[in-house]
Formats: structure tokens, C-alpha cells, sequence
């Protein structure tokens, strides 16, 4: 009996320790003014493309789902492109100039991130795998290849440029998420900045692409897994 009631005790202050350490994260993000460019709370908040068009960054509030802890807590403190273009331009380069976190705020501000999540996404539906079917069609059956860089050739980067590049995208993106994204575009992004595959692409070759983008990684990392 005592033990259970110490046991209990353990267990509530461990769920309060974790929300505590949620609300420093995002004290931080807020201190930092990630809020200005990022919304985190959801559902998505754009109706229209002036909605979408005011926006200054990408929505997060299902960044727990969308990412990989480790992408983003390396991300968070060295930031890289990961749109060739500026945010909502066809016209102008991504300026790189995206702000950096460090020391303890790059582990608090992921913490607060990855709790960021979405019912929408299933968990252990991808596993991301070399896929023939999948890069049929990215590459030919679909246009995905136009928009999105990839790396193709021995590594040489291919593909558009209009929207976030691919290259890697197994590092970064939650295999789950790709999937979910390409079900249901209209939970994680209501104004349509890329096609809609919903009845284009059978549920079966939706699998099939999402498991092969989850498997773009660089050369050396894919034979670690192995
Ligand atoms: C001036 C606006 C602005 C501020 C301030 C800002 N961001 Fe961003 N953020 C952006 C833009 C624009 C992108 C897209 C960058 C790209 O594609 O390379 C982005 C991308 C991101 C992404 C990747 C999202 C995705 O879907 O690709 C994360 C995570 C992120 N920001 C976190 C933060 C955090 C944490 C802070 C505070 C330290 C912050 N941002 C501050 C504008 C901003
Ligand atoms: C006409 C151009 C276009 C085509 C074709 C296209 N996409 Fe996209 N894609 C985009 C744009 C633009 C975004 C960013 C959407 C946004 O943030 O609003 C995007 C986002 C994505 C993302 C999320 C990337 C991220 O980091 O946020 C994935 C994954 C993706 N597309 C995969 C695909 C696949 C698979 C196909 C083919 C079945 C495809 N795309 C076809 C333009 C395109």
C-alpha cells in the first residue's frame, strides 16, 4: 500500500516535471520570437490565400508529427535551407537567414516542438524502404520530380525547385507524415500550394511514394541502418 502510494506520488511528479519542461520550451520559442513567424496551436487557421500569403513561416503546431527529433534538434541550431525558394515566392532564393537557437534552448525549444502533434497522423503505417513503384511515381507517373529536388544520379541533386526540397527528406520528415499528408492535404494544409493526389493516386501507390521519399537519406547513413 505505501509503496503504491509513493509510487503514485513518483508518477504525478513526473507528469508535472514533463509539462514543466513543455512550458519552458515554449517560453523559450515565444521569448525568441518564433512566434511571430509560427502558429502552434491548431487546427490549421488558413481559408484563403491571403491567409496563407500573410503567413511568415510555416505553421508548426503538428511539428511533433511532421519531424524527427534528432533532424530538428540539429536543425534548430544550425538552420539549412529547406526551401530553394524564399517562403510564399516563386521569384526570389531563399535568403538562408533563418534564426538559430543554442545551448539549452535548442533541447528545450525540440521538447516543446516534438509535443506538437496531430490525431491525424497514425503512427507505424511507412516504413520507408527502396520502392521501384514509388520512384515510378515521383518520377514519371506524377509530377512530384517538377517541384521537389530529390537526389537522383549518384547523388547529383535533380528535380523543381518550387517547393521544399526532398533531398534528405528521410532525415526530416516522419515517414507516418508523408502519408497522412498526401491522405489528407486539407488537415495540414487547407489553401492548396501543391497538388491535391486525393483520387489521382489509389491508397496502395500512396503508400508506395511515401515509403519511397521516406527513404531519401544520404548514401552512408542507409548503410548504417542496414
Ligand atoms: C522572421 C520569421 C521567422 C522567425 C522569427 C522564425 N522563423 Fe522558423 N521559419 C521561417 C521560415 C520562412 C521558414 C522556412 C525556412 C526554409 O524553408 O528554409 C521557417 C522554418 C522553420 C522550421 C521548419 C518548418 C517546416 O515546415 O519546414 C522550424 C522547425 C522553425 N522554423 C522553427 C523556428 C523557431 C524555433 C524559431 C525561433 C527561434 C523560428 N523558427 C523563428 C520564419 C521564421
Ligand atoms: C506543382 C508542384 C508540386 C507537385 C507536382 C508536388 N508537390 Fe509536393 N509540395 C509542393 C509545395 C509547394 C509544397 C509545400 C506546401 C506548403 O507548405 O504549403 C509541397 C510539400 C510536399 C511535402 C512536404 C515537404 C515539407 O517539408 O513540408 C512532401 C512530402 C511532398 N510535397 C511530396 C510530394 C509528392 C510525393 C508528390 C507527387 C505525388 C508531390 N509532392 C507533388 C509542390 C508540389
Amino acid at each position: 500500500m505505501r509503496h503504491l502510494a509513493v509510487a503514485t506520488i513518483g508518477a504525478v511528479f513526473l507528469i508535472a516535471a514533463s509539462g514543466a519542461a513543455l512550458a519552458a520550451g515554449g517560453d523559450v520559442f515565444e521569448a525568441k520570437g518564433c512566434g511571430e513567424c509560427h502558429y502552434t496551436q491548431g487546427p490549421a487557421r488558413e481559408k484563403t490565400i491571403d491567409d496563407q500569403l500573410a503567413k511568415k513561416g510555416p505553421e508548426l503546431w503538428y511539428a511533433g508529427s511532421k519531424f524527427q527529433k534528432k533532424w530538428l534538434t540539429d536543425w534548430l541550431a544550425d538552420p539549412k535551407p529547406i526551401r530553394p525558394m524564399k517562403f510564399n515566392d516563386l521569384m526570389v532564393e531563399n535568403p538562408a537567414d533563418h534564426p538559430k537557437l543554442s545551448g539549452g534552448d535548442v533541447a528545450a525549444v525540440a521538447g516543446f516542438l516534438m509535443g506538437l502533434t496531430s490525431d491525424a497522423v497514425k503512427a507505424g503505417k511507412v516504413k520507408p524502404k527502396k520502392n521501384p513503384k514509388g520512384r515510378q511515381i515521383f518520377i514519371k507517373k506524377m509530377p512530384c520530380s517538377g517541384c521537389h529536388q530529390y537526389a537522383g544520379r549518384k547523388g547529383k541533386i535533380a528535380g523543381g525547385r518550387s517547393g521544399p526540397s526532398l533531398v534528405d527528406a528521410g532525415l526530416r520528415l516522419n515517414p507516418d507524415w508523408i502519408l497522412a499528408y498526401l491522405q489528407q492535404p486539407k488537415v495540414f494544409k487547407p489553401v492548396k500550394m501543391m497538388p491535391v493526389f486525393v483520387g489521382l493516386l489509389s491508397d496502395k501507390d500512396m503508400l508506395n511514394v511515401a515509403r519511397y521519399v521516406a527513404n531519401f537519406k544520404p548514401k552512408k547513413s542507409k548503410k548504417k541502418r542496414k
